[in-house]
């Protein structure tokens, strides 16, 4: 095994000098940007791996998380076998902001009777992977997934670095896909996107080279997209399905502020990624390149066209963005992948927050500048997604059986299917195992079409044990392995 240091882009090293703007990261394992905060705004630790500066958040509500930056909690993870040593966290959600965190818990009749003043028109949806589609790429009827055939409930999992293994690792690649398909799961979502300015070592992968702008896409060269290829490749000998994200709303493997800071330049935020038109054309053509090159594979279950977007990032503000600008873009893009590629399924891959007037909390209001509903809707988005961090938020691990809930209520109302796409329960919250129970009971009770834990852990030979966020579950976490991978993987089979 090999020391190595997974860097992240440079621009964000570029960020890190003196006090963070609001909003911005400030603290968390591996952080090593600026600790404090601007004035008026207080620097807050959601958890171990992510502080934000929070507006305002000196006062009540925030006592238990506001601590200052501190890197002691990294003891478990340097004792792990872990060869890689990422730089920030890998779970790349971070937290809502305070206005949730500071009210009530939603009352889902406030909610239901709000969201019924939208007109939803799911009858004008493309069904994909009908007449001339291969039967073997995923398909939807309703509110279920459909493949070859047959109904298609799954449970799968995040797993972003298998493309990240190299150099020249394909072994590594093996056998992190061996155990994916060993364990039962059936889907695996992982980073379709790797952006980087400058200079990074070979054991890095890079997708798309920010030192130049346009950027260069890394369509040969071993470290690029070569390496996707590889998971491409092994996802389909194994029968494993994949959902590949093109781009992510957080820092993590460059992100939509590296995007908007070197096209629009420092006086840019991140609202401009959905609406500045050189910013928007250099995405398509990503999307363009990886559509192409894998449109024929069966191993794609669906193209996402973002780990999370929101309207506000982790360095760049939101600027005029709002739920309208978000679902704008989202429409031009999904027609856009539809136009190269009419058969496999799109997705947005949002956290499934909610817009609801009147609403007053963040995460059912509008608040991120996200509307899963009107998302879900568009004609081009073939079934809604829907992401959970209960604690990260403010709410309570209970908290998220509702969360689920009225997802499901949306399935319910589009006909269409939704994935829970990520979420977990910290192994040291002590509540791991009774939550994991009851959010695959509230699962298997509702119209969720498919569930995917944050995240997938295994060990392979050269890079060692999977980077450990605290969420992911490996082998060796043998109650939680067998009850909640290998059973729950045949038990949401059973419904197919
Ligand atoms: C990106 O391009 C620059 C300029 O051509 C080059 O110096 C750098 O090594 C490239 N980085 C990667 C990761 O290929």
């Amino acid at each position: 095994m090999k020391a190595k240091i997974l860097a992240i882009s440079s621009a964000l090293a570029a960020g890190a000098a003196a006090q963070q703007t609001v909003w911005g990261q400030c603290g968390g394992i591996g952080w090593t940007g600026a600790s404090s905060c601007v004035a008026g705004a207080a620097c807050t630790s959601y958890n171990a791996y992510y502080f934000q500066c929070i507006p305002g958040a000196t006062t009540a509500g925030t006592t238990t998380r506001t601590t200052t930056p501190v890197t002691t909690t990294t003891s478990s993870r340097t004792t792990t076998t872990s060869s890689r040593t990422t730089t920030t966290s890998s779970r790349t959600t971070t937290p809502v902001t305070t206005t949730s965190r500071t009210t009530t818990p939603v009352t889902t009749t406030s909610r239901t009777t709000t969201t019924s003043s939208r007109t939803t028109t799911t009858s004008s949806r493309t069904t994909t992977a009908g007449g001339s589609c291969p039967s073997n790429f995923v398909s939807t009827s309703g509110k279920e997934f459909r493949l070859n055939g047959n109904k298609f409930y799954f449970a799968g999992s995040n797993a972003y670095y298998i493309p990240m293994y190299g150099p020249n690792d394909f072994g590594d690649i093996d056998a992190a896909l061996d155990a994916f398909a060993g364990s039962g799961l059936k889907v695996l979502r992982t980073w379709g996107f790797a952006d980087f300015a400058g200079p990074q070592d070979d054991y890095v992968t890079v997708f798309q080279n920010w030192s130049t702008v346009p950027p260069v896409i890394l369509e040969t060269q071993e470290r690029g997209l070569p390496r996707l290829d590889y998971v491409i490749k092994g996802c389909e000998t194994r029968g494993i399905k994949v959902i590949l994200p093109f781009v992510n709303n957080w820092a993590e493997y460059g992100g939509i502020d590296l995007y908007v800071e070197k096209v629009v330049g420092s006086g840019g935020n991140h609202g401009d990624f959905y609406t500045n038109t050189a910013v928007k054309n250099i995405y398509k053509n990503y999307v363009k390149t990886i559509v192409n090159r894998y449109k024929s594979s069966a191993a794609i279950m669906a193209w996402e066209l973002s780990n999370e977007i929101r309207c506000a990032g982790p360095r760049l503000g939101a600027g005029s963005c709002t739920p309208a600008v978000t679902t704008a873009w989202a429409k031009e893009m999904s027609e856009y992948i539809k136009s190269l590629d009419s058969c496999h399924l799109v997705a947005v891959g949002d956290e499934g927050f909610f817009n609801i007037a009147g609403n007053s909390d963040y995460v059912y209001n509008g608040g991120p500048g996200i509307d899963n509903e009107a998302l879900t809707a568009l004609a081009s988005i073939d079934f809604g997604t829907f992401h959970m961090y209960p604690i990260p938020w403010g709410k309570t691990w209970d908290w998220g059986n509702q969360w689920i809930k009225d997802h499901a209520a949306q399935a319910d109302k589009l006909n269409k299917p939704m994935l829970f796409e990520e979420y977990g329960v910290t192994r040291d919250s002590g509540q791991r195992d009774t939550y994991h129970q009851q959010y695959h009971d509230t699962v298997f009770a509702n119209s969720i079409a498919g569930d995917m834990f944050w995240q997938f852990g295994t060990t392979v030979p050269n890079w060692g044990k999977s980077y450990d966020d605290g969420y992911s579950i490996y082998p060796a976490d043998t109650y939680e392995w067998t009850n909640f991978v290998v059973n729950w993987a045949t038990k949401m089979a059973s419904k197919n």
